[in-house]
């Protein structure tokens, strides 16, 4: 097996609570089987240079791991064209042949797991565990909508006319634009393109500008699986070119749909440019989840659940817990045991580290910006109980701060980062008004035995997505989406496929009774 090793030659010094590989100076090394390892745009099935490159680094260290076609609006261009010739041909395979293609790409997925983590590991930062995770988690959307694909029914309606029938007919929307970001730089891709692909639409894909080697080793499996030339297509471009090239994919009259996943601010942007043609649009946008420990819930079940939804990939999911509200019977044991689980699970290293469990984060100002939290929250008198350094590069101590107040930054923003401000609370009214006091509405959890106060609580939070005793929360089979600012539409789930689905309406007359 050929393979592509990339020796990463010196760390940068390091400090003293990174782990002690990266201390020592380790080299990391980039080791994929060399035909994943792609540098060129995928459009219309051929791999074609742009005329420049930019840089992919790895967020550890700051070493470039590879350099990548710099894609910009003319190659964008013709990867609309491709995807909309293609999608002439999809959209009249059977939903069966189509099913079975998505398949085969997800068994080469599973197949080339280890691999495809490596990428992610290696331009992302997320621990190889993660990033394992991750592969599992993208390729599992190949197979949910693999199987989703032959269920898409459309409707025989009673008629209010003996003479007429009426019928409600499924159809693909056309060309997809899908414009992903770097946390997951496989899965959320696979969420919203297995989705389109399964309902017959083409799609055009621009991955975020710090991960495109995912994005562009899914296009290796795809053709290897069979998918058509024009049916998935990848346009990787640098962040001085994004603008551009998100211009042609918002706005090009042969494009039918936008899929975001990234920031409240970038989907707006989006969407107004998007209105002109009015094009059908799934926005997966910002968070700031409230995780609300009641007095009657078993702290170890809390403990657990904020460690998976706060510190999973680095605090850097759009579903991570941001603001711990705690009621005060419960407190004082959720913090004392909150930092224990920390010491006790959270090593900082370098993602292929098979021990480290917590990664950099994507770049030094999404350090800083944590920092900056942290240093507003103890200027107005929150208590650091565990991490609070800024340290090297992109890294940052996990931390866990009580005594913060609604008026502290870290409460009123998203973090995106290893931060778990604690606010105390006495009473479920004055929990929930905290939680609802947001205008963005992701995702919501809720720690209690009492089956009433859950109720309640679920129901009145303002989320797309509520956990219960539960802090890890997204699967294929299940809805994922916001209200409010969070966003438009849901991905996976049987309702994901619907997002790239329009209903005709059919009325047969003249009918003979
Ligand atoms: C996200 O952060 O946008 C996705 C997280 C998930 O799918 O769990």
């Amino acid at each position: 097996m050929s393979s592509l090793c990339v020796l990463l030659r010196k760390t940068r010094p390091l400090l003293h609570s990174l782990s002690p590989a990266m201390q020592k100076h380790h080299q990391y090394t980039l080791d994929v089987t060399a035909s994943l390892v792609r540098t060129q745009s995928f459009v219309d099935g051929q791999w074609t240079s742009a005329a420049s490159v930019f840089p992919v680094l790895d967020p550890a260290t700051g070493e470039e791991i590879a350099r990548v076609s710099d894609c910009g609006p003319a190659e964008a261009k013709r990867a609309v064209d491709a995807a909309y010739k293609a999608f002439h041909s999809w959209k009249q395979v059977t939903a069966k042949e189509r099913s079975v293609l998505l398949r085969k790409w997800f068994d080469l997925m599973v197949l080339h797991r280890e691999d495809l983590a490596k990428l992610i590991t290696f331009e992302s930062g997320k621990p190889i565990q993660e990033a394992r995770g991750e592969i599992t988690y993208s390729a599992s959307f190949l197979d949910w909508f693999s199987e989703e694909a032959r269920r898409v029914y459309g409707d025989i309606v009673p008629s209010p006319h003996r003479d007429r029938k009426i019928l409600l007919l499924k159809q693909p929307v056309g060309v997809a634009s899908i414009i992903t970001p770097w946390n997951f730089p496989s899965a959320m891709i696979t969420r919203k393109a297995a989705a389109a692909l399964a309902a017959g639409c083409t799609v055009v894909v621009k991955p975020a500008e710090d991960t495109p080697l995912s994005a562009l080793a899914l296009a290796e499996l795809a053709d290897q699986a069979g998918i058509p030339a024009g049916v998935f297509n990848v346009v990787p471009c640098s962040r001085e070119k994004t603008p551009s090239v998100g211009h042609v994919l918002c706005t090009d009259p042969l494009v039918a749909k936008i899929s975001f996943t990234g920031s409240t601010a970038t989907g707006k942007v989006l969407l107004r440019m998007a209105a002109d043609t009015v094009k059908k649009a799934s926005m997966e946008l910002g968070g700031h989840a409230p995780f609300m420990v009641f007095d009657s819930a078993d702290v170890d079940q809390a403990v657990t659940g904020a460690m998976g939804s706060k510190f999973r990939n680095s605090g850097q999911t759009c579903v991570c817990s941001n603001r711990f509200l705690v009621q005060s019977g419960i407190h004082d044991v959720f913090v004392e045991r909150m930092g224990r689980a920390m010491d006790a699970e959270l090593r900082l290293g370098h993602g292929s580290d098979p021990n480290t469990t917590q990664g950099p984060l994507i770049n030094a100002r999404a350090a800083d910006k944590v920092a900056h939290q942290i240093s507003d929250a103890v200027t107005q008198g929150a208590r650091v109980v565990r991490g609070g350094k800024r340290l090297e590069g992109s890294f940052m101590e996990p931390t866990l701060l009580c005594d913060v107040t609604t008026d502290m930054l870290c409460t009123q923003e998203e973090t995106f980062g290893p931060l778990l401000p604690v606010i105390r609370f006495n009473t479920e009214e004055e929990a929930l008004a905290i939680a609802n006091a947001s205008n963005v509405g992701l995702a919501g959890y809720c720690f209690s035995q009492d089956v009433s106060q859950i109720w309640r609580v679920a129901e009145a939070l303002e989320t797309g997505i509520v956990g219960i005793n539960e802090g890890l929360l997204s699967t294929p089979e299940a809805t994922f989406g916001g209200v409010k600012q969070s966003g438009l539409g849901r991905e996976g789930s049987k309702y994901g496929i619907e997002e790239y689905l329009d209903v005709k309406y059919m009325c047969f007359g003249g009918l003979k009774p």
